[in-house]
């Protein structure tokens, strides 16, 4: 599929592996959280655009090249939440927009509750929406339903471990989209979780089970 990338730098794949795993704690889930998280940041930000400065190193005049391109980042609450330090990290200048959606858990359907966001919706600034989990696509068709209403475009998704629905969901309503991720797991089993999955994400990564 043209717009969907799935990452395999094999240390991806050996965190993912571990994150994945019930014995892994709070702690341990939250700490590989935001080390895969900079692990996608690579792939993703590869294009972000550059602008060449002058510069003076102890030796000489030279050159060099900054960030020029702004970024949002727009986690999807809970669990993009476990995303957002990694990326904060190399884009310490990032806006951060908030993006409360949960799924209800008898129809599995998104329930929105929050939408709070930076005011540049500039086609120039690049819009990366993160959230763990794509299970049925719910939650993240309609996270980037709201973002277009609110004008922005230049959207990226970046997820970690998707259902081949989920994939088939979002690229169908949201082809524009660019969609990031360490894993297509495949199947859902009856109560929509991802198998194997890693479990509830938002309540691995706060403690809340
Ligand atoms: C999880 C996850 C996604 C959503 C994926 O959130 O972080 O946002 O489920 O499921 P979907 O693709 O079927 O919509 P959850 O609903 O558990 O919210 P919470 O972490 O805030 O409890
Ligand atoms: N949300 C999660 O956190 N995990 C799943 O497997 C499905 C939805």
């Amino acid at each position: 599929m043209k717009n969907v990338i799935i990452l395999d730098h094999p240390l991806l794949k050996h965190k993912l592996t571990h994150i994945r795993k019930k014995t892994t704690n709070t702690k341990e889930f939250r700490e590989y959280m935001i080390e895969i998280s900079k692990l996608t940041a690579y792939e993703v930000l590869k294009n972000i655009k550059l602008k060449e400065i002058k510069i003076e190193t102890p030796v000489a005049k030279g050159k060099g090249f900054e960030i020029e391109e702004k970024v949002n980042l727009f986690p999807i609450l809970r669990a993009g939440l476990g995303m957002v330090e990694g990326y904060l990290t190399l884009l310490p200048n990032a806006r951060i927009g908030h993006i409360g959606i949960y799924r209800d858990h008898n129809t599995l359907e998104p329930v929105k509750y929050l939408f709070k966001h930076p005011k540049d919706t500039s086609k120039k600034t690049l819009n990366i929406v993160l959230d763990p989990m794509l299970a049925t696509g719910g939650s993240a068709v309609a996270a980037l339903t709201m973002m277009k209403e609110a004008g922005y475009t230049n959207i990226v998704l970046v997820g970690l471990v998707a259902s081949q629905k989920a994939i088939d969901k979002i690229t169908k309503v949201h082809p524009d989209v660019k969609l990031y991720l360490a894993s297509n797991d495949g199947k859902l089993n009856e109560k929509g979780y991802i198998v194997p999955g890693l479990g509830d994400a938002g309540d691995r990564l706060f403690g809340t089970k």
